[in-house]
């Protein structure tokens, strides 16, 4: 998988995509991370990549001329690929999605800024879709666009160790629980800490035991506090 990220600041990018699992996958050649600065593509003297927005209001807009001419600069770009422009108004990124990501050659990561972007990116990028990292509203896209590089990566083959340990984890969607339910409790050494033991069940050794009640600490946990998930 080959990532773009264009960004206004490179370096709130770059150094998390050289640590843990998604520094190793970069090191195995299973992804690369570029990032792609549109100040570089500016065509003003003062490199001003926004201005006020037409019909008056509040902040700045970025332009859309350095964005449009920073994406047109990517060489060609590795196919299937997609366009994704980080915004709170974007589609809500899930594992589903993330999954169906992963099955693609290159993301192209446009991070919005200030209040947003002129809508023309869109009429001159193809492609483009809006993605959303949750109902809340960031000071800009770069930790969104990490968001999306870390959750699809972990479904690239080889990225995370054991396969299993991805389907496994909350959100992973089954045939009962379409939406996923939220992970059970992990325990590891030793067996009492500050005087909390280690539930009893996952000492006994019986596989379908301890499989029972992680599934019945999902459920819990999942109707506590994403009841929303349920079907
Ligand atoms: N930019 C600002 N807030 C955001 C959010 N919640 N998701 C994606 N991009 C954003």
């Amino acid at each position: 998988m080959r990532y773009s990220v264009l960004t206004l600041f490179p370096d709130a990018v770059l150094p998390y995509t050289h640590t843990s699992i998604v520094g190793k996958a970069c090191d195995k050649g299973l992804i690369t991370v570029e990032a792609i600065n549109p100040r570089d593509f500016t065509a003003n003297k003062h490199r001003k990549v926004d201005d006020t927005p037409y019909g008056g209001g509040p902040g700045m807009v970025m332009a859309a001329q350095p964005l449009v001419d920073a994406y047109e600069s990517l060489l060609a770009l590795a196919e299937p690929s997609i366009t994704l422009l980080t915004s709170p108004g974007g589609r809500p990124l899930t594992d589903g999605w993330a999954r169906k990501l992963a099955s693609l050659q290159h993301i192209v990561i446009l991070c919005g800024h200030y209040e947003g972007m002129d809508a023309r990116v869109h009429d001159c990028i193809p492609n483009v879709h809006e993605v959303s990292i949750g109902d809340f509203v960031l000071t800009g896209g770069e930790l969104a666009a990490l968001c999306v590089i870390d959750a699809v990566s972990r479904f690239i083959p080889g990225v995370v160790q054991k396969t299993e340990s991805v389907d496994g984890d909350s959100h992973s969607a089954t045939d009962i629980y379409p939406k996923g339910l939220l992970e059970h409790p992990h325990y590891t050494r030793p067996e009492t800490f500050r005087g909390y033991p280690v539930p009893e069940v996952l000492l006994s050794g019986n596989h379908a035991a301890i499989a029972a009640w992680r599934h019945q600490q999902a459920l819990d946990k999942t109707r506590r506090i994403r009841p929303d998930l349920l079907p």
